[in-house]
């Protein structure tokens, strides 16, 4: 494979909103919670901006890595949720660190952001334009949530995580890879951002929260990921039960039960932080696979199965092989 995992870190505001404090503002309760998503508490900003988290994730991964700004030839940033439109959030990390050599961008792609960012670092150093990579997944949902929605605000967190990599010098092979798109779903996941008014228009005031259709999202994401990692199994020579370990989007934790039943692995297979941290979109996927790192439970020679699902609709998997 083209590209190594070398470093990752993780940041998260300091605040901590339990369950118990959002029955104080919706009708709602811990247990209703935490039985239909297995969500308790998750981590909320009170100031913090996307570029923040994403400065201080870049940071931990590249100390990780024994790596500095300098080296650092791209950055990618994944996120739905920049206070800034201008400039892109990659652009104030690549500031921040002195990566004065990268090249900096976002895209977004909700909470497959990270996997197709990941996707699209590899593909450009399979190619040899650059050989190494800083690729980051930060959002602060809590302010494009509306926190009178019980069937939404319950869910999501706000955090970044960041994986820096490399490109394995004997390798041109790029990673193995599903990606998927379905625009014609927009609608099952969508949040308005600016009203839309200029000196020619003058719209109502159409500033919108996220809004989500739960079931939907639910069927969607139990059917298509399965088949996915599927496909992508079917790319190699290996078998579901051969993965050490699977690092899923962590929407919530009836979702993963499903996709590890309809793969017949065992649950075991598949940590979740969802109970602690929420649905962070595109950073949930670079925060568990950091705690995986830390904690040792993710090593070398272990292969890892990566997916992420979410708005758009978007879907993916790949599998990184650790050395
Ligand atoms: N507390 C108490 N009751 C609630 C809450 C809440 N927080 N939210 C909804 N309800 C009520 C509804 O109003 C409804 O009441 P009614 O029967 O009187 O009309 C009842 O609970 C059932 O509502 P449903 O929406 O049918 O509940 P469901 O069992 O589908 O659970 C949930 C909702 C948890 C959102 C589920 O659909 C789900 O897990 N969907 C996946 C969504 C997801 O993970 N999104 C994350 C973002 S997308 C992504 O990251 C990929």
């Amino acid at each position: 494979m083209a590209i190594k995992l070398k470093g990752t870190g993780r940041a998260l505001p300091d605040r901590v909103v339990t369950n118990e404090e959002l029955v104080a503002l919706v009708d709602t309760s811990d247990e209703w919670i935490r039985e239909r998503t297995g969500i308790g508490s998750r981590h909320v900003s009170t100031g913090e901006t996307v570029a923040d988290l994403a400065v201080a994730a870049a940071k931990k991964a590249l100390e990780d890595a024994g790596a500095t700004g300098d080296e650092v030839e791209l950055i990618l940033v994944a996120s739905c949720s920049s206070e800034m439109a201008l400039p892109c959030v990659a652009c104030q990390v690549q500031s921040a660190i002195g990566a004065h050599k990268a090249v900096a961008f976002d895209l977004n792609a909700a909470c497959s952001g990270f996997l197709f960012a990941m996707h699209t670092a590899d593909a450009y150093m399979a190619s040899g334009i650059y050989h190494n990579a800083l690729v980051i997944g930060a959002e602060v949902l809590s302010k494009i949530v509306n926190w009178e929605d019980r069937g939404t605000c319950i869910l999501f967190g706000d955090g970044a995580g960041a994986a820096y990599f490399a490109k394995d010098p004997e390798s041109q092979t790029p990673l193995p890879y599903v990606q998927r798109s379905d625009g014609t779903k927009g609608q099952v996941l969508a949040c308005g951002q600016h009203a839309h008014k200029n000196a020619f228009y003058e719209g109502e005031d159409n500033l919108q929260y996220v809004t989500m259709d739960g079931r939907e999202v639910f069927r969607f994401a139990t059917r298509q990921v399965p088949e996915a990692i599927l496909e992508l199994l079917g790319k190699t020579a290996l078998e579901p039960d051969d993965i050490d370990c699977y690092v899923l989007h962590q929407a919530n934790r009836r979702i993963i039960e499903s996709i590890a039943k309809r793969l017949q692995v065992d649950i075991a297979k598949f940590p979740s932080n969802v109970e602690r941290v929420g649905n962070t979109s595109s950073a949930s996927i670079p925060i568990l696979l950091d705690e995986l790192r830390k904690e040792g439970r993710i090593k070398p020679g272990m292969k890892v199965v990566l997916s992420g699902f979410g708005a758009g609709l978007t879907y993916g998997a790949c599998l990184l092989e650790l050395s």
